[in-house]
């Protein structure tokens, strides 16, 4: 009888390998599939002395080199490349066995394949995992789905090779279905306005102070010793402080400014839509990355009258501080509402995702990863009902303090032409937020006037429809 494995990875790409080894690493066998036989040899030459690999030449070789109840990672490409996968493993699979898809999938594909497996009493666990090849090999933070009975016996080994941050692991059972690639579709979209909103602040030293990116590499550097310590915080820098090798100049200045997607940031959109949460720093996001890529537009616009984007100043540490705050800011109101969309997306499948678990995985190994992830836990800790991460204290207070630069960095780059959709977006909806009474009062009149589609009132319940046809124009209850 062949070693029998504790788990299988197929697809050995650079994240399912890295994956495989990180699970042997952790003492754990491991029984390795992929569709050509050369990376699976690969693996083993490179990386056998890692930990106990059970290679195999076919799938059927691979899933009968499994202990029971087998438990088996999909590392291949979302969409049809993992139906296909599915396709040929599940039949091979015995009831209680359990498939798990690494991949960044739509999560509504994910409650499809599970609701479908369970059918044949396969358990089927969507799961996110962020921190991209370094991530996977060294400690992910992963976001499992599908059912709790699944997570029983899949749990210990994901949490056994995840990141873990003060003696807690960065993995936990997200919730049932497609909830853990739910989240993963929200970091993702987090990450892409974090990326933004850094962009952003980037533009304004370069351009309305005229820093040249080594100097502003050396800011970023400070600012992620406090509490903007972050992940993208510190590989800007690096990115920034990087000299390209074939001209010598910054690397930032060589690589073309159109920024491409894969999809997860848009799918977070797309979901935001649906649920009806405005994820206003993702979208400006998605759409600042879709405008940065039409190149044929931009060059026609490229003589449109406007300010030059410098702002002439002398103060550049006042500047600095104020765009440091502003980042701040606008960062806490794009997590703000990455976790109202978690909640939105829980409420609508009945997931019951607990919201301070989500900020407790995400404080390492993940793309986001922050060291103001542990105030968003205790903040939905000390309230789990919490309607808006703006309203903890904490973050009052900080945003609060924030506020004066960060109404200073939004008309400035208004006033001298630097494109701050994320900045400006996020301070329109924490004023939106706040507002007393909005403009939605007239759309509603307006809509009514229109459309007839009625109004309600602040004075008496119903709703209500103004006869605008009509002599005095008079109103009619239409309940
Ligand atoms: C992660 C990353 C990972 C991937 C990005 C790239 O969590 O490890 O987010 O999933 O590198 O999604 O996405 P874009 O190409 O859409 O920027």
């Amino acid at each position: 009888m062949a070693e029998q494995a504790q788990i299988g990875v197929t697809g050995l790409a650079v994240m399912g390998r890295n994956l495989a080894r990180n699970l042997a690493r952790h003492g754990h066998a491991v029984a390795l599939h992929n569709r050509s036989q050369a990376r699976t040899d690969a693996l083993v030459a490179e990386h056998g002395d890692e930990g106990t690999f059970v290679p195999s030449t076919s799938m059927q070789e691979f899933v009968a080199s499994l202990e029971r109840p087998r438990r088996v990672i999909i590392m291949v490409k979302a969409g049809g490349p993992t139906d296909a996968v599915i396709e040929e493993l599940a039949p091979l699979m015995e009831p209680g066995d359990v498939i798990v898809d690494g991949g960044n999938a739509l999560f509504t594909d994910t409650r499809r394949r599970e609701a479908e497996l369970r059918k044949a009493d396969l358990h089927f666990v969507g799961t996110g995992i962020s921190g991209g090849e370094e991530g996977a090999l060294h400690g992910p933070s992963i976001m499992p789905g599908g059912s709790a009975q699944a997570y029983e016996s899949l749990g210990p080994l994901l949490e056994s090779i995840a990141a873990n941050v003060d003696g807690t692991p960065c993995c936990t059972h997200v919730g049932p279905d497609g909830a853990g690639h739910f989240v993963k579709m929200v970091h993702n979209g987090i990450e892409y306005a974090d990326m933004q909103l850094i962009g952003e602040s980037y533009d304004l030293l370069r351009n309305g102070l005229g820093m040249a990116p080594g100097d502003i590499a050396n800011v970023f550097r400070q600012w992620n010793s406090g509490d903007l310590e972050s992940y993208l915080v510190e590989i800007t820098a690096e990115v920034l402080g990087h000299a390209d090798h074939d001209t010598g100049k910054p690397l930032v200045d060589v690589i073309t400014d159109a920024a491409e997607q894969k999809g997860t940031g848009r799918w977070t959109v797309q979901s935001a839509l649906d649920l009806g949460v405005p994820v206003t720093g993702i979208a400006e996001a998605v759409f600042a990355r879709a405008l940065s890529g039409h190149a044929e537009q931009r060059v026609a616009a490229r003589e449109l009258p406007g300010p030059s984007g410098n702002w002439g100043l002398s103060n550049s540490d006042a500047f600095i501080a104020d765009v440091r705050n502003a980042l701040y800011a606008s960062k806490v109101v794009a997590y703000a509402q990455g976790f109202d969309q978690i909640r939105a997306g829980s409420e609508a499948y009945a997931w019951n995702v607990n919201l301070g678990a989500m900020a407790t995985i995400w404080r390492g190994g993940c793309i986001i990863r922050a060291r103001f992830l542990d105030r968003i836990r205790e903040a939905y800790d000390k309230r789990g009902d919490l309607p808006s991460l703006l309203v903890d204290d904490y973050f009052t207070e900080a945003v609060g303090q924030a506020q004066a630069s960060w109404r200073r960095v939004v008309a400035g780059a208004a006033q001298y032409g630097v494109p701050v959709p994320g900045f400006a977006s996020a301070l329109s909806y924490y004023d939106g937020l706040r507002a007393q009474r909005l403009p939605a009062a007239l759309t509603q009149g307006l809509r009514d006037f229109f459309g007839a589609h009625t109004y309600r009132r602040t004075d008496k319940d119903g709703t209500f429809h103004t006869l605008w046809a009509e002599e005095g124009r008079p109103e009619v209850s239409t309940d």
